[in-house]
């Protein structure tokens, strides 16, 4: 794993979104797998300016994003899609035809899960999956646990989890209970991996995946198996 350490959250952001604009730049249609959360909403708001400036351009980009709570509505402003418009797709020219993000809705939680794998493959796997770490180590909504899943599965998020979230909702009982989530084995088929991490509260998880070993019992080690990964983090994170 190659790692990046920046000083703040401000250069990590700066970081990553220049690995996007040179991806982009690179293959104008590219793949992009995307996260929400606090971690990478720096970086989305670089490639908004970078848009915006016209150094970079989206109108070919195609986008799949890793997770979306159940169930939710779309236009619910606590949900991915709600965020992917407002951090991104509503500020530069991408094609939101163009952009998927897991069903909130669906009726039949399984067949989402088959039917958005098979997006996943149909775009050929992502050219560069965005991660962000959980403080348990998470990564999508891949919760530690004994077993994790390999592909786009509902999952059961943990206490921890909710708890932790609840600090974007009013209360921490409007926080669903379950998430989609890409499983580790729709993030192995990205052909590269960016993995985000900021903060002291995050160190601990860092510190797991960089020992190199792999357990089910912290999802994000499992990235040691994968042969194209790099953590940008910051000092925060990299020394607690
Ligand atoms: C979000 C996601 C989660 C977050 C993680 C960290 O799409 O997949 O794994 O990356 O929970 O969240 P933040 O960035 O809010 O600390």
């Amino acid at each position: 794993m190659k790692v990046i350490v920046t000083k703040n959250y401000e250069e990590m952001s700066a970081v990553a979104a220049n690995m996007v604009a040179e991806l982009i730049a690179a293959k104008p249609n590219c793949v992009l797998g995307l996260a929400t959360g606090s971690t990478p909403e720096g970086m989305y708001a670089n490639l908004v300016q970078g848009c915006k400036e016209g150094k970079i351009d989206f109108s070919a980009v195609r986008s799949v994003n890793l997770d979306e709570y159940f169930p939710i509505k779309p236009e619910n402003d606590q949900s991915y899609r709600y965020f992917m418009n407002k951090n991104l797709f509503d500020h530069v020219n991408i094609d939101k035809a163009n952009t998927y993000v897991p069903n909130g809705q669906a009726e039949d939680p399984q067949a989402e899960g088959a039917r958005y794998e098979k997006i996943i493959d149909d775009l050929g796997g992502a050219d560069l999956q965005i991660l962000g770490i959980g403080q348990n180590g998470h990564i999508g909504f891949n919760e530690p646990g004994e077993i994790l899943t390999a592909g786009t599965h509902l999952e059961d998020l943990t206490e921890d989890t909710i708890k932790v979230n609840s600090r974007f909702f009013a209360s921490v009982d409007e926080v669903p209970k379950q998430a989609f989530s890409m499983g580790i084995g729709s993030i192995f088929k990205a052909r590269s991996i960016v993995i985000m991490a900021s903060g002291a509260n995050k160190h601990n998880a860092i510190a797991k995946m960089l020992e190199g070993n792999v357990t089910t019992f912290c999802p994000a080690t499992l990235l040691n198996l994968h042969p194209n990964v790099t953590l940008i983090c910051d000092e925060a994170a990299y020394n607690g």
